[in-house]
């Protein structure tokens, strides 16, 4: 059951229908498979997310990569966020996600950390605006689920 203070709004984001607009965020280290369930069991989450996932690492079927996006039926309805800076890698990492049955994929735009802005993600997406939405179109056009981003100000 939701918490009764809790007003929840059905939410539709393209295609996808989410009974309530409370979201999970992204948590590197912490939404994890355990994590999303038991937030879940908590009542009224309309959108859990997993941590940051590296495209490339995805489509290299990186066990770690592998690890992060588990899932299990419970686990409804999911959003991966995906790192990347390459627009074929985070395009095809989509296809595979949406074959698997993710129901949106959120790109990580507001990660400031060494380790994702240097190969040209995260925040660092948004110092390159047109070079950013050519990657989001391909991606867009290339699944029908929704393709979300996450930003932060400043
Ligand atoms: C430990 C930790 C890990 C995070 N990992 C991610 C991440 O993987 N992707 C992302 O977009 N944001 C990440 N964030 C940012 C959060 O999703 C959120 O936007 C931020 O904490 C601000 O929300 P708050 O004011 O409720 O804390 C992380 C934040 C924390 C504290």
């Amino acid at each position: 059951m939701a918490p009764e203070s809790a007003i929840l709004i059905a939410v539709q984001i393209g295609s996808l229908r989410l009974e309530s607009n409370l979201f999970l965020s992204p948590l590197a280290g912490y939404t994890n498979l355990p994590f999303r369930l038991t937030v879940r069991e908590v009542g009224g989450l309309g959108l859990a997310t997993t941590d940051l996932v590296n495209a490339r690492s995805l489509l290299e079927k990186n066990p770690k990569a592998f690890k992060l996006i588990e899932t299990s039926p419970a686990d409804r309805p999911l959003a991966v966020q995906l790192f990347g800076s390459v627009p074929e890698e985070m395009r095809d990492a989509s296809l595979f996600l949406e074959s698997i049955g993710v129901a949106s994929i959120d790109i990580n735009m507001g990660c400031p950390v060494r380790k994702v802005c240097r190969v040209g993600g995260g925040s660092a997406m948004m110092t390159e605006l047109d070079k950013t939405a050519k990657l989001v179109q391909g991606m867009v056009e290339a699944v029908k689920i929704p393709i979300t981003a996450k930003m932060r100000l400043g």
